[in-house]
């Protein structure tokens, strides 16, 4: 039995990993990629999409999606961490294929029309496609199965401000339209990527048992390892993005707790997720009626690490 996913990207380095994990599990089937600016423009983070699909041999359609967030200020892209390129640099060629015609929220609202309730929506970058999509859509929040986001942080610091990640951060208002709708969201979130790091041993063992796609990975997360090692003193790299595909796999490798999900739109805490237990009576009411998420707290690093080098051998 397969799950079916869409993979809602802006690769990304670490959101190239996540795409050929996905890609090589037996038990996964990507029906599409939809793009995001984040890492990178959504005009390159497209062009990147469609590269990667053609290094993996995959001929499933990518959709472009938006450029800039609903209504914050768009941040410059990180290429500090990803490269200008959003591949460490490596100047790989770049393919010649074309992304579908459809944007990518009216594919993603094609696609869950056509499989009720079975596709899991995978987010590994900032959130406009899915807004603009229950937007474009209201109904498909009652047809997706779930929505498996890597973003946000509600007891670890964040890596953009000290409470913000940078997917979330990137369009604050729309993820807040995504926590805040009526579907089952799993955030995959610093509290528990933060506590998987990815060291050169397992990288050279995918490298050496991947073929392209192996020396691809290797080659870009070169630059990746460096801003590790060069601004945060760490040997390797989180394990961010790839941490969903492991989830929509295998949730057992991850514990969970219920919480109502809000996220501040301005001022100095734009960005944060603020999570409320959902029996919890506050004084203010912004956390009052709404969806609970599940929130990845605990992670089983060992195992969710032997599950990537698995699905690469
Ligand atoms: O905070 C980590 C996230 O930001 C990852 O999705 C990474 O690719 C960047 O977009
Ligand atoms: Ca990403």
């Amino acid at each position: 039995m397969t799950r079916k996913i869409i993979i809602d990207t802006d690769p990304g380095i670490d959101d190239a990993m996540a795409i050929f994990l996905a890609l090589k599990s037996p038990t996964l089937d990507v029906l599409a990629l939809t793009t995001t600016y984040g890492n990178v423009s959504v005009d390159l983070a497209t062009k990147n999409a469609l590269t990667l699909l053609e290094l993996a041999g995959s001929d499933i359609p990518v959709a472009k999606g938006v450029a800039k967030p609903l209504a914050a200020k768009a941040l410059p892209a990180p290429d500090f961490v990803h490269g200008k390129d959003g591949f460490g640099n490596i100047n790989w060629p770049a393919s010649n294929r074309t992304p579908d015609s459809r944007s990518a929220a009216q594919l993603i609202v094609d696609m869950v029309h056509q499989y009720p309730n079975e596709i899991a929506i995978v987010a590994l970058g900032p959130l406009g496609n899915l807004a603009k999509a229950i937007e474009l859509d209201p109904t498909i929040v009652g047809l997706v199965d779930e929505v498996i986001l890597m973003g946000g942080a509600i007891t670890e610091k964040g890596n953009v401000t000290p409470v913000a990640e940078a997917n979330i951060i990137n369009d604050p208002h729309a993820a807040d339209i995504v926590f805040g709708a009526d579907w089952l969201v799993t955030m995959v979130g610093l509290d528990v990527t933060h506590q998987v790091l990815m060291g050169d041993e397992l990288l050279s063992y995918i490298r050496d048992n991947n073929g392209e796609i192996g020396e691809f990975l290797y080659s870009a997360t070169q630059f990746y390892f460096d801003f590790y090692q060069n601004r945060l003193d760490i040997e390797g790299c989180y394990v961010h993005d790839a941490s969903t595909i492991v989830y929509a796999v295998d949730p057992s490798i991850f514990t969970t707790e219920p919480k109502v999900i809000r996220v501040a739109v301005d001022g100095v805490g734009i960005g944060q997720t603020i999570a409320a237990d959902p029996e919890h009576k506050l004084a203010l009411d912004y956390w009052e009626n709404k969806p609970v998420a599940n929130v990845c707290v605990g992670v089983d690093s060992e195992r969710l690490l032997t599950f990537i080098k698995t699905t690469f051998s």
